[in-house]
C-alpha cells in the first residue's frame, strides 16, 4: 500500500513540473499591465496544457479545433465571459467570413463552428484553466430560439459542460443581431483575412 501511495506522490510531482503545465505558467505583472506580446508568450506556455485537458474525453470538436485557424492574434479579456482570457478559432466553413468582423447583416454559413479557449489570470499571477466553448451554426430550423446557433462547451478536463444555451449564452449573445450574434475579439487582436 505504502509503495503505491509513494508512487502516486511521485507521479503527481512529475506532472507538476512538466513544461507546459498551466500551473507553471506565471506572470509577474498585474493583468492590466500585460502587453499583447506578454499575452502571446503566456499563451504559448498555457496552450499545450489547455488542449491536453480539453481533448481528454476525445470529444469530436475538441479533437478537431486544433486544426482550425486562429481568429485573433492573442488572447484578450473583453470584460465579459467572467473576466476570462479568450482565444478564438474558426473552422474552414466560416473562417473567411468571421475574420471580416462584419457588424451589419452578417450571416454565417450553416456548418460554421467557432471554438473559444479560456483561462483566467489569478491575483498572484498564476493561471486557472477555463472551459472550451463552441458555437455551431445549425440553422434556424434546428435552433429557432438561439438565432440558428447551437451553444455547447467542455470543462477544462474535457467533460461536457452543462450549458443554458437560451437563457445564458444566447441571452448575452443576442446583443449583436447585426453580427449574427457573434461578439468578436477586441479590435487590438483582430487579424486581417
Ligand atoms: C455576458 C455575456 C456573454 C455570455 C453569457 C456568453 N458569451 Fe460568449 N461571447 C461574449 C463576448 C463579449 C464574446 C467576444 C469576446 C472575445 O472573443 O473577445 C463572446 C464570444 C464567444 C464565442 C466566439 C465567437 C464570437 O462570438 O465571436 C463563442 C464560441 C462563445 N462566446 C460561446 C459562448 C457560450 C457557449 C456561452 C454559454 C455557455 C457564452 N458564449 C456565453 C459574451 C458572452
Amino acid at each position: 500500500m505504502k509503495i503505491v501511495a509513494n508512487l502516486v506522490l511521485i507521479l503527481m510531482a512529475v506532472a507538476w513540473v512538466t513544461p507546459g503545465h498551466a500551473a507553471d505558467c506565471k506572470v509577474d505583472k498585474k493583468a492590466a499591465d500585460l502587453s499583447i506580446d506578454d499575452l502571446k508568450t503566456l499563451y504559448e506556455c498555457v496552450r499545450p496544457d489547455l488542449i491536453k485537458g480539453y481533448q481528454k474525453k476525445k470529444k469530436e470538436n475538441a479533437l478537431a479545433y486544433t486544426d482550425w485557424k486562429a481568429a485573433s492574434s492573442a488572447p484578450q479579456a473583453p470584460g465579459m465571459h467572467s473576466g476570462q482570457y479568450l482565444m478564438t478559432y474558426v473552422n474552414p466553413v466560416g473562417f473567411d467570413q468571421y475574420v471580416q468582423y462584419n457588424t451589419d447583416g452578417t450571416e454565417m454559413p450553416v456548418g460554421t463552428i467557432i471554438a473559444k479557449e479560456a483561462f483566467t489570470i489569478k491575483k498572484k499571477g498564476t493561471i486557472k484553466k477555463g472551459p472550451l466553448l463552441f458555437m455551431e451554426k445549425v440553422g434556424l430550423d434546428k435552433a429557432p430560439k438561439t438565432g440558428g446557433w447551437k451553444y455547447t462547451g467542455l470543462k477544462p478536463n474535457g467533460k461536457k459542460l452543462k450549458v443554458k444555451a437560451e437563457g445564458f449564452c444566447h441571452a448575452c449573445h443576442q446583443a449583436w443581431p447585426g453580427q449574427d450574434f457573434m461578439g468578436y475579439p477586441v479590435e487590438a487582436v483582430r487579424i486581417s483575412s
